[in-house]
C-alpha cells in the first residue's frame, strides 16, 4: 500500500493541475470555499499538492502519524482542518502556527501526549478544539488564553490529572466543554475547577461523569462534589512581637489558617533591596556588608530583623499560600531617628500614638484585624535619653513604637 500510494502522491505532484491531489477529491463550495475531501484513504502523509485555496480538508481515519512542521504549508487559507481517526503521535511546532483562519481544529482519536500548545497563540480565530481521546497529561497554564472565538473545546477521555487555575480564563465565547473521562486528582490543587463550574454558564457536558480517580475517600465522586472543608483558602494574621528587651530587633508574627496548611513567605521591600524569603531560613552573613541585613525567618511564622536600621525601613508582607490559593498581608515600617525630622515631630500625646513604653503596641498586638491586606503603618522613634546618652548600638530598651496602626488606604 505505501509505495502505491507514495506513486499516487508523486503523480499528484507532477500532474498538471495541482489542485487536487489523487488520493482525494476537491470540490468547490459556497462562499468560494473549497473542500479537499481526503478521508480514509489509509495516507500516512498530508498529500502533496493541495490547492491553496483549499479551506477545509478532511483527513480523519487515515494512518497520519506524525505531523511537521511544513506539512501544512501548502494551505495557509484552512477553515477547518479534520484530523481526527488517525494514529498521530507528534505535531512538530509551527504545524497550525500557519493557519491563522482556522475555525475547527479536530484532533480527536489520536495518540498524542503532546500539543504545540503554543501554536495557539496565532490561532485567534479558532472557534472549535477537540483533543478528545488522546493521551494528553497537562494543558500548561495559559495554554489557551487569548482563543477568543472558541466556542466548544474537547478534553474528554485523555491523562489529565489535574488542570492549571485558570486554564478557563481568558476565553468570552466559550460555550462548552468537555472533561469527562480523565483520571482527576482531586486534591485541593483542583478544587478551583469546582468552583469554577458551579459559577460559570459555559455548559459542562456530562460534568457527573467528571470524576475523581485519586484520591482514594474521593474516587468515583464528582469533580463538583469535591467537599469543600478540605479546601480552604489561607488567612493570614500580622502581629508586632518586639517590645522592651528586644533592643532594635524588629519582630513580626504572622498566623496562618487554612486547609492544607498555608506555608509561610515573606517579601520585604525596601529602598535598597529586595528580598523573598520562601519557608523558614536563617540569613547567612550578619552584618557584616552594608545594605545586607540578617532575616531571621523561623518555622512558626516569625520574622526578625535585629539591628533595625533606617536601611531596613519598608514594607513586609507575609504570603500564606496553599493549593486553594493565596493571601498576603502587610506592613509598612518606618524608623523615626535624627536622620528623619519629619517622623520626629509626631505629638508625644498623640492618642494615636500611644503611651511612652508601647502599650498601643504590646507584645502580639495585631496589626490587620480584617486580614484582608491592608497597609499599616509602625513608626518607632528613639528615645532622646538613650540616643544622647548610651552608643548607637545599646539601646538595649531603646525602640519606643511612637505610632501604630495608621491606616494607610
Ligand atoms: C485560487 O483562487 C483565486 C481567486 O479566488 C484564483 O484566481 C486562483 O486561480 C485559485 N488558485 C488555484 C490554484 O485554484
Ligand atoms: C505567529 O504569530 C506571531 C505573532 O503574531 C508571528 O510573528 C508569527 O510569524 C506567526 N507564526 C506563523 C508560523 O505564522
Ligand atoms: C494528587 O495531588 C497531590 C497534591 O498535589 C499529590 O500529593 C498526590 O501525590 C497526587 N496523587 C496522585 C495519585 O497523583
Ligand atoms: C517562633 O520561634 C522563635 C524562635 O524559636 C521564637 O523566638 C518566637 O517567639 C516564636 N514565635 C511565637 C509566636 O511563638
Amino acid at each position: 500500500m505505501g509505495p502505491l500510494l507514495g506513486v499516487l502522491a508523486l503523480a499528484a505532484l507532477l500532474s498538471p493541475g495541482r489542485a487536487c491531489p489523487a488520493p482525494c477529491s476537491c470540490s468547490p463550495k459556497k462562499n468560494g470555499r473549497l473542500l479537499a475531501e481526503c478521508a480514509y484513504r489509509e495516507l500516512r502523509d498530508v498529500p502533496r499538492g493541495l490547492s491553496p485555496n483549499v479551506t477545509i480538508l478532511t483527513l480523519s481515519a487515515n494512518r497520519l502519524g506524525r505531523l511537521g512542521r511544513a506539512a501544512l504549508a501548502e494551505v495557509p487559507e484552512l477553515q477547518s482542518l479534520w484530523l481526527g481517526y488517525n494514529h498521530i503521535s507528534a505535531v512538530e511546532p509551527g504545524a497550525f502556527a500557519a493557519l491563522p483562519h482556522l475555525k475547527n481544529l479536530d484532533l480527536s482519536h489520536n495518540r498524542l501526549a503532546d500539543f504545540p500548545w503554543q501554536d495557539l497563540r496565532n490561532l485567534s480565530a479558532l472557534q472549535i478544539l477537540k483533543l478528545s481521546n488522546n493521551r494528553l497529561g497537562a494543558v500548561p497554564r495559559g495554554a489557551l488564553a487569548g482563543l477568543r472565538q472558541l466556542r466548544s473545546l474537547w478534553l474528554n477521555d485523555n491523562e489529565l490529572a489535574t488542570l492549571a487555575r485558570g486554564t478557563f480564563e481568558g476565553l468570552p465565547a466559550l460555550a462548552q466543554l468537555q472533561l469527562f473521562h480523565n483520571p482527576f486528582n482531586c486534591s485541593c490543587k483542583l478544587f478551583w475547577l469546582k468552583e469554577w463550574a458551579h459559577g460559570t454558564s459555559v455548559v459542562i457536558s456530562r460534568a457527573g461523569s467528571t470524576l475523581c480517580a485519586a484520591p482514594a475517600r474521593l474516587r468515583g465522586r464528582p469533580v463538583t462534589d469535591i467537599p469543600g472543608e478540605l479546601c480552604v483558602p489561607p488567612s493570614a494574621q500580622l502581629t508586632y512581637l518586639s517590645g522592651p528587651g528586644d533592643g532594635l530587633t524588629l519582630t513580626l508574627h504572622c498566623s496562618v489558617a487554612g486547609s492544607p496548611p498555608p506555608e509561610i513567605r515573606w517579601r520585604i521591600r525596601t529602598a535598597a533591596r529586595r528580598l523573598d524569603i520562601h519557608g523558614p531560613t536563617v540569613a547567612r552573613d550578619g552584618g557584616a556588608k552594608a545594605g545586607r541585613r540578617r532575616v531571621l525567618a523561623f518555622k512558626n511564622g516569625t520574622v526578625a530583623i535585629p539591628d533595625f536600621g533606617k536601611e531596613d525601613e519598608g514594607t513586609y508582607t507575609c504570603l500564606a499560600v496553599n493549593d486553594v490559593g493565596e493571601r498576603d498581608v502587610s506592613v509598612n515600617v518606618a524608623l523615626a531617628g535624627s536622620a528623619n525630622p519629619a517622623a520626629e515631630e509626631l505629638p508625644r500625646d498623640d492618642p494615636q500614638a500611644g503611651q511612652p513604653g508601647g502599650h498601643r503596641c504590646s507584645k502580639g498586638d495585631e496589626l490587620d484585624p480584617s486580614g484582608m491586606g491592608e497597609k499599616l503603618v509602625i513608626v518607632y522613634r528613639l528615645p532622646g535619653e538613650a540616643r544622647s546618652g548610651a552608643g548607637a548600638r545599646q539601646f538595649r530598651l531603646g525602640i519606643l513604637p511612637l505610632a501604630l496602626g495608621l491606616l494607610l488606604w
